[in-house]
This record gives C-alpha cells, sequence and structure tokens, in this order.
C-alpha cells in the first residue's frame, strides 16, 4: 500500500512538472496597452533580461527602451522595470507578476512613483503579454 502511494505521489509530481510550461526566451511580446517585451537572455536559474517599451496611453516615460529583469520558475513569471534610462527618468518602478499559459503571459502589476515630496504613490492594474511570431 505505502509502495502504491509512493508511486502514485511520484507519478503526479512528474505529471506536474512535464506540464508546466517554460518561458521562451529570445521572444517577443506586446501587451492589450501596445506596450512591448523583448526577452534576450536566460540563465539556468530562470533569471532573465530584456526591454520594454512602454506606449500605454496615460503614462510617462513612453517609446523608449527600458532595462527589464525577471525570474521565472515553472510557469510562473516576474519581472520589473525601473523607469530611468538615458532619455527620462519617471521616478517610478512596475513590477509584474503572474503565469504563462499557452502563448500568453497573465499578469497583475504595480506601480510604485515618487512624488517630489518624497511620498510613494501605488498603482496597481493588470497586463497580458502575447507571444508575437
Ligand atoms: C510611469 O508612468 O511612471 C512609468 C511608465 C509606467 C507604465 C505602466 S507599467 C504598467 C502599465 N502597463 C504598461 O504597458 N504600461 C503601464
Amino acid at each position: 500500500m505505502y509502495r502504491l502511494i509512493t508511486a502514485l505521489f511520484v507519478l503526479v509530481a512528474v505529471t506536474v512538472s512535464a506540464s508546466a510550461q517554460s518561458l521562451p526566451v529570445p521572444s517577443y511580446w506586446l501587451n492589450q496597452r501596445g506596450s512591448e517585451v523583448k526577452l534576450y537572455n536566460i540563465d539556468a536559474q530562470g533569471h532573465f533580461l530584456g526591454v520594454f517599451i512602454n506606449h500605454a496611453a496615460g503614462f510617462a516615460c513612453q517609446n523608449t527602451p527600458y532595462e527589464l529583469r525577471g525570474h521565472t520558475w515553472g510557469d510562473h513569471v516576474k519581472f520589473a522595470v525601473l523607469w530611468k534610462n538615458w532619455a527620462q527618468d519617471c521616478k517610478s518602478m512596475s513590477v509584474w507578476h503572474g503565469r504563462l499559459i499557452g502563448h500568453t503571459i497573465w499578469t497583475r502589476w504595480v506601480l510604485y512613483t515618487k512624488n517630489i515630496n518624497g511620498t510613494i504613490s501605488i498603482l496597481r492594474g493588470k497586463d497580458n503579454f502575447q507571444l508575437q511570431p
């Protein structure tokens, strides 16, 4: 009985890990706001690098590339962008976390913005990123 339960447990673990999707890198993604994500490097631990080009209406720091750093494990994906480059410093940072399902990364994000008086504003939302051919 004990052996049967162990065998079943191993079978379930193997099936779950085999079905978890892994993030394709290099790859190119567009979200529903028109923003672009280019992923160009990933290491053996799942740490990846890329660029984020923001085209979302109503936000600052648009149309130039910002460095993106992230981590993926199984179908989980987490990445962050510090909105500072040679062109602009928006004194803000975004963090996305979510899951890769099929050709879509479904995420929730948090945008932290430092105000002129030193306080931090927090905005939350959802983005989904579609893998582009
Ligand atoms: C800022 O406005 O301070 C910097 C740009 C923030 C862009 C946000 S991040 C979450 C959301 N998804 C996008 O594609 N752009 C906005």
